[in-house]
């Protein structure tokens, strides 16, 4: 151990070792050593004397904030046509806007926006939708790797049920892009990684999903996807893949639904039990994605099911289903729309709690990442110093307290500092 390579943070720490958990230091310190953590100390132990420390005392340090599925292209019309549901939605909203990065001078000026939005966001991962284009996608790739950010994107395939002006025009010319898209940016990043991307079954042939187990098993990459949004979207599945037992089953038969492909499902919301049982059994994750649930009228996933049986379960912002980039904000909708569900739908399915709601945002999402989004011991360490200073209050809260509150209360760049995998942005 030496100084050049450890790092003390020094504040009111909080994190999650399990989803009923949630670790609260006062006044504590955070030690991150080769960018890893070495745990966190109420006081500073005794071989760390002398070693300098970052002092936010007084502000709170949680880890950095998970999000499991976003469209990175969408984040220049979101707040638009939120009165749609999920297949007008997209016709009318997220196609016509996707079609725009076909042009890579509107491509670099709309993802510039984005980069630097979620580069000061409380966000310190994501795993991100990008468009069919090759050449835009690598300009997002580019922005999201000087961003420092740590991130995994797909170029999106979609060979059907698309209009004309956004389709690739067989599977194989969707699956030839994709191999030229991992051939021209292999070895190129060190934050910004791949992942297949198909768009979700009614948007990609029988064809193009064979050709993408073929390049899964090549490329060995994670892929990810939507499942079981919409309930009209469903019934388009059922008439699509009639041999498909359930939507599901529909990735599983391509061998592209979890198992030895670490796999993001989105959304999640009517499941029938056997998609429930797969998706556990195949370790899928679910991507829960309360506020595009809510805008779209797609429904309330059943979390607390997937929580009861340990499943797989991260939070996503789903831009531009959903309008803020904060995961805090997730969180608290996560926790609202699970009322609302035990209130007016099942009551024997509880409402999630906060502990649970900030294990998704950290810990749960960050297990795609490997050991992410926790300070306990051997966790990448990526930490957020949080800006409280809009919400001033007039009694001494609890840790707990203020980052209750925070979920509530706070916008997408409330926050001072960001360190990602031990490196500090800002
Ligand atoms: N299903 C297929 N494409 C999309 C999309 O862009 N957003 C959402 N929410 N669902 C989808
Ligand atoms: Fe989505």
């Amino acid at each position: 151990m030496n100084k050049e390579n450890t790092r003390i943070l020094k504040g009111d720490i909080c994190y999650s070792t399990d989803k009923n958990t949630l670790i609260t230091v006062p006044d504590g310190y955070l030690i991150c050593q080769n960018g890893l953590s070495a745990g966190v100390f109420p006081r500073l132990p005794k071989q760390y004397d002398g070693f300098p420390i970052e002092d936010y005392s007084g502000k709170l340090i949680v880890p950095g904030l998970v999000d499991l599925h976003i469209h990175a292209p969408q984040y220049a019309f979101r707040g638009f046509k939120m009165d749609l549901e999920l297949l007008d939605w997209l016709n009318s909203s997220a196609f016509p806007e996707e079609a725009r990065y076909e042009d890579t001078e509107y491509a670099k000026k709309a993802y510039t926006i984005f980069v630097q939005d979620l580069r000061k966001s409380v966000n310190t991962r994501a795993c991100l939708f990008a468009t069919l284009h090759l050449p835009a996608t690598k300009i997002l790739m580019e922005l999201l790797e000087q961003s420092g950010l740590e991130t995994f994107v797909g170029k999106v395939n979609m060979d059907r049920n698309c209009p004309g002006y956004l389709r690739e025009a067989t599977g194989d010319v969707s699956a030839d892009t994709t191999i030229a898209w991992l051939e021209e940016t292999a070895g190129i990043y060190s934050h910004v990684r791949p992942i297949l991307t198909p768009r979700f079954i009614p948007a990609c042939s029988d064809r193009l999903m064979e050709r993408l187990n073929q390049i899964q098993k090549e490329w060995r990459l994670p892929i990810q996807s939507h499942l079981s949004e919409n309930p009209e979207e469903i019934s388009w599945v059922q008439k699509l893949a009639p041999q498909s037992r359930f939507y599901g089953d529909a990735y599983k038969r391509f061998g592209l639904f979890g198992g030895d492909v670490p796999t993001i499902m989105a959304h999640c919301v009517h499941c029938p039990p056997e998609e429930i049982r797969l998706m556990k059994e195949q370790g899928v994750y679910i991507a829960h994605c309360p506020q595009s649930n809510t805008n779209l009228t797609s429904g309330v996933a059943p979390v607390r099911l997937f929580l009861d049986q340990d499943m797989n379960v991260g939070l996503g912002s789903d831009i531009a289903g959903g309008t803020v980039l904060s995961i805090f904000r997730s969180m608290a909708e996560a926790i609202q729309v699970s009322k609302l569900r035990a209130r007016l739908v099942d009551d024997r399915l509880k409402p999630i709690t906060m502990e649970e709601a900030f294990f998704m945002g950290t810990k749960g999402g960050g297990s795609f990442f490997g050991k992410v989004g926790s300070f306990e011991e051997g966790y990448e360490i990526d930490a957020i110093v949080l800006d409280e200073s809009r919400i001033p209050h007039p009694q001494e809260l609890t840790v707990k307290e203020r980052l209750e509150r925070f979920l509530y209360l706070s916008g997408d760049d409330w926050i001072l500092h960001k360190y990602v995998k031990g490196r500090r942005l800002f």
